[in-house]
C-alpha cells in the first residue's frame, strides 16, 4: 500500500481525505437532494474556504454579522463531503450553504438545475502550494512531508486531497455552462474585499445596507478573522488536539507572494513550465504578486 493510502482514499478518480469520509454517502451523492436555494462555495484547498464560509455566513445570516449567534463558521456553512459535525443535512432550514472541494463530476447533479448558486474561487496555484504545505505538516490527517521539495513532487502530481490543482480549476471552468456559477479571485478579494463583496452580493441577489457591507468587509479581513473564535476554526482544533500534529493555523499568513519565500529558481521555473503546459489558453488571469503595505 502507497503511503498516502493511509491518508487518502480515491474515489471515482478524485483524491478525498479519510478523515470524516463516508463511502455509502459519497455513493449516493448524485442524488443528494439540492433545493433551489441552496448555495455551493467550491474550493480547492488552501484557496480561501473559511474566508468565503465567513463571508457568506456574514451575507445571509443577520445573527452571525450582529454576533447575536454562537455558530461556528463550519456550521454556518459545512462541507458536504465531510461530515465532521455530523449534521444532518436534510433537516438543517433553508438557505443551506455549503462548502466543498468537489470536481466538477461529483457533485449531486441538483446542482445542474442552474438555480443553486455557486461560488468558486480560486487563487495562484504557487501559493496554494505553499500553504498547503505548511497545513498538510500541521494537520495529521494529512500526509506530512518534511522537505518543500518533496511536497511540491506531490502537489504537482495529485497526491493530496483535491487532486490535481490544474485538473480541479480546468474542470469547473470548462463546464461552467452547466452550473450558476461565479468564479472568485483570493488576490483580488485580498487587494480590494469590499469591491468583491459587492460582486458576489451582486450574484446572490443580495442586497445589503452600507452599514452592513461594512460591518461584512470588517469581519472578514484577515486581521479579524484570525482572532475570531468562530471563524478561525481554533475551536474545532481544540475540542479534537489529535488533529494537530505540530503548531500552526487555519489562519496561518494570508498573503499573496508567499511562494517567492518558499520555491527556488530552479523550483519555480519548473513550475513555470508545468503551469504554462496545463494552462495553455486558459482564460482566467492570475496574480502571483501584490504590494502589500
Ligand atoms: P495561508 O496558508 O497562505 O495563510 P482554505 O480555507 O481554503 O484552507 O485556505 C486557507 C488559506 O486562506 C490560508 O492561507 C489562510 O491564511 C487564508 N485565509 C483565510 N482567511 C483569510 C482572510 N480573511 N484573508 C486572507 N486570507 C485568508
Amino acid at each position: 500500500m502507497d503511503d498516502i493510502d493511509t491518508f487518502l482514499l480515491k474515489f471515482k478518480g478524485f483524491y478525498f481525505g479519510r478523515e470524516a469520509l463516508n463511502v455509502d454517502f459519497l455513493e449516493n451523492l448524485d442524488d443528494f437532494e439540492i433545493r433551489d436555494d441552496d448555495v455551493f462555495i467550491i474550493t480547492y484547498p488552501k484557496s480561501g474556504t473559511i474566508w468565503s464560509q465567513q463571508l457568506l455566513s456574514l451575507i445571509y445570516f443577520e445573527e452571525h454579522c450582529k454576533r447575536t449567534e454562537n455558530l461556528e463558521t463550519i456550521d454556518r456553512a459545512p462541507f458536504l463531503e465531510y461530515n465532521f459535525r455530523k449534521m444532518n443535512f436534510d433537516e438543517r432550514p433553508s438557505p443551506r450553504l455549503f462548502s466543498s472541494h468537489l470536481p466538477y463530476y461529483l457533485v449531486p447533479r441538483g446542482l445542474k438545475n442552474k438555480k443553486v448558486k455557486i461560488i468558486y474561487v480560486y487563487r495562484n496555484p504557487k501559493d496554494v502550494m505553499c500553504s498547503y504545505f505548511h497545513f498538510s505538516n500541521m494537520l495529521s490527517t494529512l500526509k506530512p512531508t518534511s522537505t518543500f521539495e518533496e511536497f511540491m513532487t506531490l502537489f504537482l502530481e495529485g497526491k493530496v486531497l483535491g487532486s490535481l490543482w490544474f485538473d480541479h480549476i480546468k474542470g469547473w471552468y470548462e463546464h461552467k455552462n452547466y452550473f450558476n456559477i461565479q468564479f472568485m479571485m483570493y488576490e483580488e478579494m485580498k487587494k480590494d474585499l469590499k469591491t468583491s463583496v459587492k460582486k458576489i452580493c451582486k450574484f446572490l441577489g443580495k442586497e445589503l445596507s452600507e452599514e452592513v457591507m461594512d460591518s461584512v468587509v470588517r469581519q472578514a479581513t484577515f486581521q479579524n478573522m484570525k482572532y475570531d473564535p468562530l471563524a478561525n476554526y481554533e475551536n474545532i482544533l481544540n475540542d479534537k488536539p489529535e488533529f494537530k500534529r505540530t503548531e500552526g493555523h487555519f489562519l496561518r499568513k494570508g498573503t499573496v507572494g508567499d511562494w517567492k519565500t518558499h520555491m527556488t529558481v530552479e523550483q519555480n521555473e519548473k513550475f513555470d513550465k508545468i503551469f504554462q503546459k496545463k494552462m495553455k489558453d486558459f482564460p482566467l488571469e492570475f496574480i502571483w504578486e501584490i504590494n502589500e503595505e
